[in-house]
């Protein structure tokens, strides 16, 4: 595939929940010098099967959006979740490892950022990330995302035989994508 790689965005459906599980869990697998910590053990473990794909895909408040080539090849996803009438969450962003580092995330991104804009007219968007993923947190605050401040836990229990870092957990990112009625506007 050439560097500029042309991408088709749509909305994926049940038929698409293994592909889509395949990539996810790729990619997330996938030993990236650029954003790989102490947690690399737990890359490796991760998995992501058809049903959980497909229990995003069947929320009517939820979507999983596709990446695809100009061949059809699956390249990259992320799903989004509206939450309330102002937020809506990102989450699984993954793009193809033989393809990462040619500004697909990038895009990939903005797609969802987009899709939950215009179809919810949400103001706030949210995601989350591994305080060990420095350079990921950094990536997502080049694209406006800050941190709130708050964090959620990782279930490090059910990781027992790992040796993880004893205070892995989620850091909480939002970005304000709406003028108006934000905290602050008259
Ligand atoms: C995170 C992920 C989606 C990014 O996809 P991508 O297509 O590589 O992203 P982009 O090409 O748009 O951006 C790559 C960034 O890394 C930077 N980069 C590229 N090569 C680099 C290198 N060797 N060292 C450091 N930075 C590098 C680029 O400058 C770019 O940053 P910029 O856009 O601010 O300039 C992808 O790595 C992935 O699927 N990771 C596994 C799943 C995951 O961790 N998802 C996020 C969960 S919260």
């Amino acid at each position: 595939m050439s560097n500029n790689i042309e991408l088709h965005f749509r909305v994926a459906t049940p038929d698409d929940a293994a592909q889509i599980a395949q990539l996810v869990q790729a990619a997330f697998r996938h030993q990236d010098t650029r954003w790989t910590g102490p947690d690399i053990e737990l890359n490796r473990r991760f998995t992501m099967t058809p049903e959980e794909v497909l229990s995003t895909i069947n929320n009517p408040n939820a979507v999983f959006l596709m990446a695809t080539a100009n061949d059809g090849t699956l390249v990259g996803a992320m799903a989004t979740i509206k939450k309330t009438e102002e937020l809506a969450r990102l989450a699984m962003l993954a793009v193809d490892p033989a393809v990462q580092a040619r500004g697909l995330g990038r895009r990939v991104l903005a797609n969802a950022e987009e899709y939950a804009i215009k179809t919810w007219g949400v103001k706030m968007l949210g995601l989350n990330a591994l305080n060990t993923r420095g350079l990921l947190i950094e990536w997502y605050e080049r694209r406006g995302y800050v941190k709130t401040g708050e964090t959620s836990p990782f279930p490090v229990e059910a990781f027992k035989e790992l040796e993880l870092p004893k205070d892995l957990h989620f850091v909480e990112m939002e970005k304000q994508v709406g003028g108006g009625k934000g905290a602050g506007s008259a």
